[in-house]
């Protein structure tokens, strides 16, 4: 046995020297003093084999083999730990000197870019912001605009209605159901029942309508309002307006003429059309040959309209637009269809 003894000691020396993880070490460890079958238990469990008068010496050169074996594993052990460690920690070091990763930046949506835009033109001559509420009652939305109940021009905007009764105007008994807005004309009323003239707005926000979805249209889209009442003010201030907000959005080549049409709360009214920006009035495929797009719906406030806010439409009167600040995206950027615009693709939102 004190030859087997020799011999496993001189074994682990080159198993040792080729142990070079401590997940190898630790398998040369279990090899030796594993509970279960380990090399050296199981020498120790047989040392009652020996005979009597070698047990002193095979038990000290057993007891010597462990220790040696048992610092030697330590002590590599250790080696490696700290090698190992040390590697790690190279490995985790922050190289100062390498570029900075760019954060993902998001990118403003193109409605937001024209809202801004126009919000800017029109801060510049003295208009002040008002968003007004998506959620309305008749009379903002239709009724004081001179929709009366049953005018034909509520069929070209039925809208959304929600299933709660507004409060009535005179107090106590219920009003018409409130509903989406149609348009952001309720803000005209809001801010005259509100401020007395010279009154200077322009609103920017949701709509709703009950429409199909089409490469146009959509049953929620954005508009822009811009109204003005003051002493004096003549359809000649619309123009000089209107003239300036488009030069200022679509260039200061763009040319704009008026049509007549009609809107219940302006008279006379009319539609704005602006030259197209693709042609520039030459004709083409956008603007179907014509040379114009049409941009806006325009008019004078109309005086039933100024009676219904209690202002008295022979000492002030005032103008009116709105226009679709979808439709203004979709022309400054050559997006051909609506949808494009509510969709969240970042391939289309990254472009802006
Ligand atoms: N509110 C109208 C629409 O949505 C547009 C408009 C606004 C027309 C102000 C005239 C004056 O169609």
């Amino acid at each position: 046995m004190l030859d087997e003894i020799k011999r496993i000691g001189h074994d682990f020396e080159s198993t040792l020297k080729s142990a070079g993880t401590s997940a190898a070490l630790e398998e040369l460890r279990v090899h030796y003093f594993g509970r279960k079958g380990g090399v050296i238990p199981t020498l120790f469990s047989r040392l009652k084999e020996v005979a009597k008068e070698q047990k002193k010496d095979v038990g000290d050169a057993l007891n010597k083999l462990r220790d040696r074996l048992e610092s030697e594993l330590k002590e590599k052990h250790e080696r490696i730990a700290t090698e190992e460690s040390a590697r790690k920690q190279s490995r985790d070091i922050i190289d100062v000197t390498l570029p900075a990763r760019t954060p993902h930046l998001g990118h403003l949506h193109p409605v937001t870019i024209v809202r801004r835009e126009m919000e800017t033109i029109f801060s510049e001559m003295g208009y002040s912001l008002d968003p007004g509420p998506e959620i309305e009652t008749d009379w903002y939305n239709f009724e004081a605009l001179n929709f009366t109940p049953d005018h034909p021009a509520r069929d070209t905007q039925d809208t959304f209605f929600v299933d709660v009764e507004s409060p009535a105007r005179d107090g106590g008994m219920k009003d018409l159901p409130y509903l989406l807005r149609t348009h952001t004309s309720n803000v005209q009323i809001r801010s005259m029942e509100n401020h007395r003239p010279p009154v200077k707005v322009l609103s920017c926000g949701r709509v709703y309508r009950r429409d199909e979805i089409t490469m146009r249209r959509s049953p929620m889209f954005h508009q822009a309002e811009g109204f003005l009442v003051d002493k004096g003010i003549h359809i000649g201030h619309l123009r000089a307006t209107l003239e300036h907000f488009i030069k200022r959005l679509f260039g200061e080549d763009s040319k704009m003429r008026m049509r007549p049409s009609f809107f219940p709360f302006t008279e006379p009214s009319a539609e704005v059309d602006m030259s197209c920006v693709f042609c520039k009035g030459a004709g083409c495929g956008t603007c179907s040959q014509t040379g114009w797009m049409e941009i806006l719906g325009c008019g004078m406030i109309h005086p039933q309209v100024l009676r219904n806010v209690g202002i008295d439409p022979e000492e002030w009167s005032g103008f009116a637009f709105g226009l679709g600040l979808d439709r203004c995206a979709m022309i400054k950027f050559d997006i051909p269809n609506i949808r494009t615009l509510f969709e969240n693709d970042l391939r289309v939102l990254e472009q802006f």
